[in-house]
């Protein structure tokens, strides 16, 4: 199969749209990562989404609305989510809600509950209201690549094995949605992202994250959301983080990488200075910017070949969350408390 690339220009919205009636698999921008789209209550269609990824099928897809309304029939949208909906959509929260029998079991893998979100992005909701479908996308990698977050990254996971990606640059986010159950009583948060536990907190009156967020889960514990059990992207390198005060940290990744063969350092841009002339890769100045540019910075690294990845962290309050969780993961838990 040969795949398209083409800009988000009306044209290729239509031909896009196109496609997913046609039950084909798309790849489309949103203000997170890119998607990898399929109509939602198309089995096939659904089916076709995990077999370009091969991602696991116990692993459920988050379903894609153009606005609120679009969930009529799908899932019991509770005075909760509703609160949440309105504060946050569109935007890069996405809400667990018990499913109706209209959306089939391959998009839930089986679970009652499916996962729903509304993007911030002018050229998915342009995509979703052209195609009238509520629209199931994972993040358009092959599993246990880092999430893209160009088309060009979506590009080298799956060239030939999808008919079309929209191109509509850099995503601005740069990590995936907030995860939030809203089927038990107090909201809880399951995946960090861009709208924290404590924005949520403030609109549904409480909130809490799930213990499996910063800690590896235990030998035999329920994993909340599936994607918590899969293994997750880890860079080629072995991947050490340091958090603490800057000169501190600074000093620790400057005395590791110079007793190692072919590491390399990721810090927040400011301390960039302070390394001299080692092998030194900015991380942004804020947990929004590290956001941006994380995995964009973990594909080069596996291009570089580098042996050690010595990275800069944040603070795990607010915007730190999302950011850490990713690095977290990606550095299996291996975190340096200077
Ligand atoms: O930002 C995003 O959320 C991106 C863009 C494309 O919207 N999508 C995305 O999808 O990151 P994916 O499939 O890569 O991650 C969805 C996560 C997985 O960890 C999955 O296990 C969890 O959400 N999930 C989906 N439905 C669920 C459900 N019914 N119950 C528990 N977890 C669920
Ligand atoms: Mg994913």
């Amino acid at each position: 199969m040969i795949t398209k690339c083409l800009p988000v220009e009306e044209d290729a919205i239509q031909f896009a749209s196109r496609l997913l009636r046609d039950g084909q698999v798309v790849a489309f921008p949103t203000e997170t990562v890119y998607g990898l789209g399929a109509d939602a209550l198309n089995e096939s269609a659904v089916r076709a989404i995990f077999a370009a990824k091969e991602r696991p099928a116990d692993n459920p897809l988050i379903v894609h609305v153009a606005e609120e309304s679009h969930l009529d029939g799908l899932c019991q949208v509770t005075e909760t989510a509703i609160k949440l909906m309105r504060a946050f959509w569109p935007g890069p929260l996405t809400m667990l809600l018990m499913k109706t029998s209209r959306v089939p079991d391959v998009t839930t893998a089986g679970l009652p509950s499916v996962a729903v979100r509304c993007p911030n992005h002018p050229a998915a909701l342009r995509l979703l209201r052209e195609c009238k479908l509520p629209i199931a996308a994972p993040s358009a990698n092959r599993s246990g690549r880092p999430s893209p977050t160009t088309a060009q990254h979506v590009y080298e996971d799956m060239q030939g094995r999808i008919p079309l990606i929209l191109d509509g640059g850099s995503c601005q986010v740069g990590v995936e949605s907030t995860v939030v159950d809203l089927t038990g009583g107090v909201p809880c948060v399951l995946r960090p992202g861009a709208v924290t536990p404590e924005m949520i907190a403030a609109v549904a009156g409480e909130c809490t994250v799930a213990p499996s967020v910063m800690r590896p889960l235990k030998e035999g514990e329920h994993a909340p959301s599936p994607g918590m059990k899969h293994r997750h992207y880890a860079p080629k390198a072995k991947m050490t983080l340091f958090v603490g005060e800057d000169e501190k940290v600074a000093a620790e990744m400057a005395r590791r990488y110079d007793e190692t063969d072919n590491a390399v350092i990721l810090c927040h841009t400011g301390l960039i200075p302070l390394f001299g002339d080692r092998r030194v890769y900015p991380l942004g100045d804020s947990p929004m910017e590290s956001a941006h540019v994380l995995f964009q910075r973990l594909r080069e690294m596996d291009e570089l070949g580098v042996s050690l990845i010595l990275a800069q962290g944040w603070e795990t309050r607010g915007e730190g969350l999302a950011v850490m969780n990713r690095m977290a993961r990606a550095a299996a838990f291996d975190i340096v408390q200077v």
